[in-house]
């Protein structure tokens, strides 16, 4: 099969081969992103290639319109429209965001420019927060900042307390976590659940044991959500899942089950979720992430009861961004099978 980097391949080994007029090979450019800091050095050293940083919040630069890779991380929605239309020359487009939904919506000809995303390099962040988010919902973090706010003690959150009550959400230790959407976050997240004692299981397209964990497909939802503490949504945002926690899948849980989203908002109906959450049919919701960002100050969430919005503060600093550009351009020149392809 030819994919659109067996087809640069093919066009780069002909434009190579020929040199027109002085007999020196022609070279192709890599832009890569000021709005982060890269090592440049260690991208450095291949021999047809010459980098070139571009600001992502305006227009491509003429002299940079013909380059073939391009290298996105918080790209204006101007900016990408822009390139889709402008770059002409463009094969490859390298995100740094686990889910580049920026670049799949700038409308750029996917038929022959590959796309690959930054999955990996926000594992250890994103499971982080989320292991925050958790501690936070069960340890009550944000109802005693509340409480501090107006200057009062909480009392029923401290002294003596019953040790892990059945219908309770107010520990990791043997909660039920479930984890919808069983990637590469999920896979760093899930060791630091085990260790504080939680029964970890994931739902992702394909079952089976990764990692130690029993990952099921969707058709289990109905069997899991019922025996399920704390749900931890890791999706992606596309049409697949939009939306995928419903209202029936809400009405499924525990009343007292609480919901953290570090994954894209559009998976959860927030209508549906504000619903629970004000019936006290489940525990609690911790969010970074919306259906909208900023989240819109009219949005019925803000005052939701149990409801801890984080303004998508989970990932935002990609980690070795370096290797994994390096190792797609090794392939991309190779012509092999990019990482993280979409
Ligand atoms: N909050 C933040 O700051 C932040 C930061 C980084 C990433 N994110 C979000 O987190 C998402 C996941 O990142 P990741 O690196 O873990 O991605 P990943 O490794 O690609 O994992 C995605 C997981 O979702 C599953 N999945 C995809 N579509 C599904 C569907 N329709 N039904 C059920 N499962 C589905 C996949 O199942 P299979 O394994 O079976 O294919 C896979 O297990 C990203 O797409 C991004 O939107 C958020």
């Amino acid at each position: 099969m030819r994919t659109p980097a067996t087809q640069f391949l093919s066009a780069l080994q002909s434009h190579l081969s020929v040199s027109p007029n002085n007999h020196t090979p022609t070279t192709m450019k890599l832009l890569y992103p000021t709005s982060l800091a890269l090592d440049i050095s260690s991208i450095e050293g291949f021999p047809t290639l010459t980098l070139h940083p571009y600001d992502v919040k305006t227009p491509i630069p003429e002299d940079l319109i013909d380059a073939e890779i391009l290298i996105t991380w918080t790209n204006s929605a101007s900016n990408l429209k822009d390139a889709a239309g402008r770059m002409k020359n463009l094969r490859w487009i390298q995100s740094l965001a686990a889910g580049p939904n920026d670049v799949i919506n700038a409308g750029f000809d996917t038929s022959r420019i590959a796309v690959t995303t930054g999955s990996g390099l926000h594992d250890r962040t994103v499971a982080e927060h989320a292991l925050g988010l958790l501690l936070n919902a069960c340890r009550r973090f944000y109802e005693m900042r509340d409480y501090q706010l107006q200057g009062k003690w909480p009392g029923h959150l401290g002294g003596p307390q019953p040790d892990r009550p059945a219908g309770s959400f107010t520990t990791l230790r043997d909660a039920r976590v479930l984890i919808w959407g069983f990637g590469n976050i999920a896979k760093s997240l899930a060791p630091h659940l085990v260790a504080l004692g939680s029964t970890v299981r994931g739902v992702a397209r394909r079952q089976g044991v990764r990692d130690g964990i029993e990952v099921y497909g969707e058709d289990k939802l109905p069997e899991l959500l019922p025996q399920t503490d704390a749900l931890v949504m890791i999706l992606p945002g596309d049409p697949s899942t939009k939306h995928a926690l419903n209202a029936a899948r809400l009405a499924l849980m525990p009343k007292h089950a609480w919901i953290v989203n570090v994954g894209r908002g559009t998976s959860v109906d927030e209508d549906a979720l504000f619903n629970a959450l004000t019936e006290g049919t489940i525990g609690g919701a911790a969010l970074d992430v919306f259906e909208v960002e900023p989240l819109p100050r009219e949005s019925k969430l803000w005052k939701a009861p149990n409801c801890i919005v984080s303004p998508h503060a989970a990932g935002g600093r990609p980690q070795g961004s370096e290797a994994l550009i390096v190792d797609n351009l090794r392939r991309f020149l190779a012509g092999q099978q990019l990482r993280n392809a979409i």
